[in-house]
């Protein structure tokens, strides 16, 4: 699937772009949006790993509350998110850390009925390069332990388990996380360590 960045020339003429994905940031009329993806990511993809009755009660109203989309702060998560004809199907947030060489991927999540299509690793790209602008050399993301497709994800995009384990609570939820790192961030998409 081609993409661009919002503001960039379509690569097919107006009213043609179908198939093409459009990256672009957060806008705080995006939130019920990213939220309902949010959700319905959390709820396929964490299945088996977080408690079914805390998945099935999810409300993407209260993620949607919660997210600071527009806000003009370079030390505040920056989220960007997905178009695909024009429908938001996924959104990547990053963050820095206290060690300014090193970015934060914060979260990453693709519409289910979207996953397979190359999406999740265009935002990924995405975000190595929202990490890069902001000054990092490193990047750092927690995957929750068992979620071996995002594992498989990361090692193909040339992150790499450094071997550290967490506890962590999400969004209320108490999880163990594996830290996994890639040394550079490389130039966008397809760029390796
Ligand atoms: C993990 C997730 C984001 C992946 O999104 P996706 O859109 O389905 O992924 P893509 O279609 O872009 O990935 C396609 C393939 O490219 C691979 N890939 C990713 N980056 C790559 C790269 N730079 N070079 C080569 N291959 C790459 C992926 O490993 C995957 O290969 P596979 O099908 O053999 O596993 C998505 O499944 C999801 O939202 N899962 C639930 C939430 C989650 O776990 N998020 C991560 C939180 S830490």
């Amino acid at each position: 699937m081609p993409v661009r960045e919002a503001g960039t020339a379509p690569s097919s003429p107006p009213g043609q772009t179908e198939g093409v994905l459009v990256l672009r940031p957060a806008r705080p009329e995006d939130a019920a949006a990213v939220a309902a993806v949010h959700v319905r990511s959390w709820q396929a993809g964490y299945r088996g790993l977080i408690p079914a009755a805390v998945l099935d009660d999810l409300r993407p109203e209260e993620r949607a509350a919660r997210y600071r989309f527009g806000e003009d702060d370079a030390s505040a998560p920056a989220t960007v998110v997905a178009l695909d004809d024009g429908a938001i199907v996924g959104f990547a947030t990053t963050g820095p850390r206290e060690d300014p060489a090193c970015g934060e991927l914060l979260a990453l999540y693709v519409d289910p009925d979207a996953w397979d299509r190359g999406i999740g690793r265009r935002l990924l790209a995405g975000a190595r390069v929202a990490l890069a602008r902001t000054g990092s050399e490193r990047g750092l993301v927690w995957v929750l332990a068992g979620n071996a497709r995002a594992e498989r994800f990361y090692r193909a995009d040339g992150w790499e388990h450094d071997g550290t384990r967490r506890h962590a609570e999400v969004w209320g939820v108490a999880v163990e996380e594996l830290c996994y790192r890639r040394p550079h961030l490389g130039d966008g998409l397809g760029a390796r360590p």
